[in-house]
């Protein structure tokens, strides 16, 4: 039986502000992103109380600034991708390479003509671009002079731009996603909504709001892209984290069940269905939380600009556990949570859980009967170069390989999945921690923690691996 459809979209994913580099290049504007410190405490400072979105280079240190300098090596970069059979590369546009602080009435053409060049580059080698419209990285002047998405008026100079990078590329570009991680703004409002605790991050009744405003951008753009052009597909992009209560404590259940709602449920009915989900009050209720403000329109465009697919990453499984408060606890990139016992975690801590994945894909296609994305998914780890000088990563293989057996068996269950790109398919700058040296790529950069390297390129033995995977269509892993 052949496990995967013959148009299945094999490949990579990143983001603009990881791995570009080039931060002032060609007109770009500062964005959230290039405000975001290098290193494992990169959180702890910008979840401080005092964490204003300025840029201090003698106490910090900015990795995204230079990233991977993807900016100027993409076509060594691309030409690596279709090396290994790449049908798909995941990449976002950078807000600020099109409008610097997001105010301008004109889109800077260096910016256009940049993406411009990446997508043909893509489509020279048959590789169809997908892409991300607002990855982590809107202009930083809209975080700190209007305080994120908070201040509605985000919604229109997003589809000022949303609709400028549309227009421009419909003819070359099918496939694209509106936010990356929408949910993401319960728990990093940072990233996801340029709000920190002091422009009101902390306040839940704003980060409704904000993510309402995300919500109504969204089917905006929806609208406007098929009217523009009705093949066009555009999904959402969620975090996905298959959640387990502890034991079969129906408290725990209960527990499990709430949260996957908040986590895993509420943008998926918002945007695939249309609607605010039924738990919606009761949600609010617990974190007292106000009926939002809303246009009259507002609910009317939600419901009938629905997303045609849903993208989500997935890295990991939670465990819930309200009976016992001193279960062990894990770390995680959404929640973290209490320690399974059956899985093993990442070096950062993450409980890798490709079994979750089969769950969740089921959990997903069933409840919103949408086609499904995995545009992420893999594992952050150190890789080391031996004495052969090569980098021996089984363990990312073996990582990959279980999560896409897993994909298999889900679609044998009847789940319609279009693609998979992994994460990071070149060592990039990590979102959470700017470090280097949590490495996903099937291919090294030479860059540290602190900047050093020479930048260059090198095959990990998963290159050759996920290349035989792709050229056998997934029969062979
Ligand atoms: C996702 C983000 O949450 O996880 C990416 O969309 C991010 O931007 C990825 O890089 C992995 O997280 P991290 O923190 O290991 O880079």
């Amino acid at each position: 039986m052949v496990k995967f459809p013959t148009n299945f979209l094999w490949g990579g994913a990143t983001a603009a502000n990881q791995c570009e580099g080039a931060h002032l290049e060609d007109g770009k504007g500062l964005s959230i992103a290039d405000a975001m410190p290098g290193g494992k405490e990169r959180f702890k400072k910008v979840f401080a109380e005092d964490f204003d979105w300025s840029i201090d280079a003698s106490t910090n240190t900015y990795p995204n600034h230079t990233g991977i300098d993807h900016y100027h090596r993409y076509e060594e970069d691309i030409a690596l991708f279709a090396e290994m059979g790449f049908k798909s590369y995941r990449f976002s546009i950078a807000w600020t390479r099109i409008f610097p602080t997001g105010l301008e009435e004109t889109p800077n053409e260096l910016g256009l003509t940049h993406y411009e060049k990446v997508i043909e580059t893509c489509l020279k080698y048959n590789i169809e671009p997908v892409i991300t419209i607002s990855h982590y990285e809107m202009p930083l002047h809209l975080a700190k002079e209007f305080g994120g998405w908070q201040d509605r008026r985000l919604i229109d100079l997003y589809v000022k731009y949303a609709e400028v990078v549309i227009r421009r590329f419909a003819d070359k570009v099918k496939y694209w996603m509106t936010f990356n991680e929408i949910n993401g703004a319960l728990h990093f409002p940072a990233l996801s909504l340029g709000m920190v605790p002091s422009t009101g991050s902390t306040n839940k009744q704003l980060i409704f709001q904000a993510l309402h405003h995300q919500f109504v951008a969204s089917a905006k753009v929806v609208k406007l892209a098929h009217e523009i052009n009705d093949e066009l597909k555009i999904g959402m992009m969620t975090i996905y984290a298959t959640g387990y209560g502890m034991d079969c404590h129906p408290e725990n259940q209960v527990a499990n069940m709430e949260k996957g709602q908040e986590i895993n449920g509420f943008c998926c009915s918002v945007q695939a269905l249309g609607e605010y989900p039924a738990y919606t009050e009761r949600m609010f209720k617990k974190y007292g939380v106000q009926p939002l403000e809303m246009a009259e329109d507002d609910l009317a465009l939600i419901k009938h600009h629905t997303v045609d697919y849903i993208g989500l990453s997935y890295y990991m499984s939670t465990v819930i556990d309200v009976i016992d408060p001193d279960a062990a606890k894990v770390a995680g990139n959404l929640t973290g949570g209490a320690k399974n016992p059956h899985l093993p975690t990442s070096d950062w801590g993450w409980q890798t859980d490709a079994i979750g994945l089969r769950i969740g894909l089921n959990e997903l296609y069933s409840t919103y009967k949408k086609p499904l994305f995995i545009v992420e998914n893999g594992l952050g780890a150190i890789d080391v170069i031996t004495e052969d000088g090569k980098i021996h990563d089984d363990y990312r293989i073996d990582y990959l390989r279980q999560h896409i057996e897993q994909m298999a068996l889900a679609i044998a269950d009847g789940v319609d999945l279009m693609g998979y790109t992994p994460w990071g398919c070149i060592d990039l700058v990590s979102a959470s921690t700017g470090e280097m040296s949590k490495r996903y790529g099937f291919i090294y950069v030479d860059k540290d923690d602190n900047g050093n390297g020479t930048y260059n390129r090198m095959k990990k033995d998963s290159f050759d691996w996920y290349k035989q995977v792709i050229a056998t269509n997934g029969e062979v892993l």
